[in-house]
C-alpha cells in the first residue's frame, strides 16, 4: 500500500516511517527536505498520486500565535485539497490530549483549527490524541524557564515515549478509519513540576523546578486533568525509568 507520511522526517515521522517500510509497504517521507511542501505546494500532488492513506505528522516551525495558525491552517487546507484531488482513503493527524481544553493557547487553537478542518473535509479519518512526548520534557523545561528556575504547573501528565507513539500511528494507518478519534498515553502518572525536575536532575541540569499552579503551559493555564486522559487510552509501554538511558544511548 502506498502511504505518504507528511512530517515523515520529524520525530514521530522518521519512526514511523521506518515501521511502515520494514511491514513492507511504500512510504515517502514527506517534508521540504524531501521537497513536498505542504505550504508552498511543492511536490505536494506528485507525492500523493496513487497514495491510500496520508498521516500527517508535520509541525509548525514557530509557535508564536499567528504563525503557529497559519501554519495548520493552510497546510491542513491544501493536504486536504490534494489528497480529495488524488482520492486518498484515509487522512491520519497526531494532536494532543487535551487540545479542546488549553485554546487560551495559540498553539492549542492552531491544533483545533486543523482538527476541525479535517471534520470538515469529506475524506474518512482518525485523529489521534496524544499525551506528550517524553522527548518534549526538555522543551517543556525550556518554555517555564526564568533565570535559573523553571516555573511549571503540577498539574499532572502521563508522557509517551515517542516509539509507543509510532507504534500506534503505524497500527492505526493499517485499520479502517474511524471517522473519529482515539487517545494514546503512557504507562505512568505523575504532576508536570515533579517529572521535569526529575528529568533536569538525570541530565545534571542544575536548573531548580518552582512549581506554580498558576505558570502558564504554552500560553494556558492547567487544571490538575487538562493534559490527561480520561478517555481510555491506548497506553505505551515505555516508563520513564525505561526510556531515559535510551536518551543517553543517541
Ligand atoms: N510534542 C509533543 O509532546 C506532542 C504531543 C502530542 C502531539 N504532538 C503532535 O505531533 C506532531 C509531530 O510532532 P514531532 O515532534 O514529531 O514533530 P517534529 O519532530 O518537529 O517534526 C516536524 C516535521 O514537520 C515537517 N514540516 C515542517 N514544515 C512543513 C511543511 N511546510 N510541509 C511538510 N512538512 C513540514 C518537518 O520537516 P523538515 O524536517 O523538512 O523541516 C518535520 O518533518 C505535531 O503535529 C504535534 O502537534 C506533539
Amino acid at each position: 500500500m502506498k502511504i505518504v507520511i507528511i512530517g515523515g522526517t520529524g520525530l514521530i515521522g522518521t519512526k514511523t516511517v521506518e515501521r511502515l517500510r520494514s511491514r513492507g509497504h511504500d512510504v515517502i517521507a514527506a517534508s521540504p527536505n524531501t521537497g513536498i511542501n505542504t505550504i508552498t505546494g511543492e511536490g505536494l500532488a506528485e507525492a500523493l498520486t496513487g497514495a491510500e492513506v496520508v498521516i500527517d505528522l508535520a509541525n509548525s516551525p514557530s509557535f508564536e500565535d499567528k504563525a503557529v495558525m497559519d501554519f495548520f491552517d493552510t497546510s491542513g487546507r491544501n493536504l486536504l485539497a490534494a489528497e480529495k484531488t488524488a482520492g486518498v482513503r484515509h487522512h491520519i493527524a497526531l494532536s494532543v490530549v487535551g487540545t479542546e481544553k488549553l485554546q487560551e493557547s495559540g498553539y492549542f487553537r492552531a491544533k483545533l483549527a486543523q482538527e476541525k478542518l479535517i471534520k470538515a473535509s469529506d475524506i474518512p479519518y482518525t485523529i489521534v490524541h496524544s499525551t506528550q512526548f517524553m522527548e518534549f520534557l526538555g522543551g517543556i523545561a525550556q518554555s517555564g524557564t526564568v533565570g535559573d528556575t523553571v516555573h511549571l504547573s503540577p498539574a499532572h501528565v502521563q508522557p509517551i515515549a515517542s516509539d509507543d507513539v509510532a507504534e500506534a500511528m503505524t497500527d492505526v494507518a493499517l485499520s479502517a478509519p474511524m471517522n473519529g478519534m482515539i487517545e494514546i498515553a503512557g504507562p505512568e502518572r505523575s504532576k508536570l513540576s515533579d517529572l521535569v525536575a526529575r528529568y533536569l536532575a538525570a541530565t545534571g541540569d542544575e536548573r531548580k523546578v518552582v512549581p506554580d499552579t498558576e505558570a502558564r503551559y504554552f500560553g494556558a493555564r492547567l487544571e490538575d486533568g487538562s493534559l490527561v486522559s480520561d478517555n481510555n487510552p491506548r497506553l505505551g509501554r515505555t516508563t520513564f525509568e525505561q526510556w531515559f538511558p535510551t536518551l543517553a544511548r543517541k
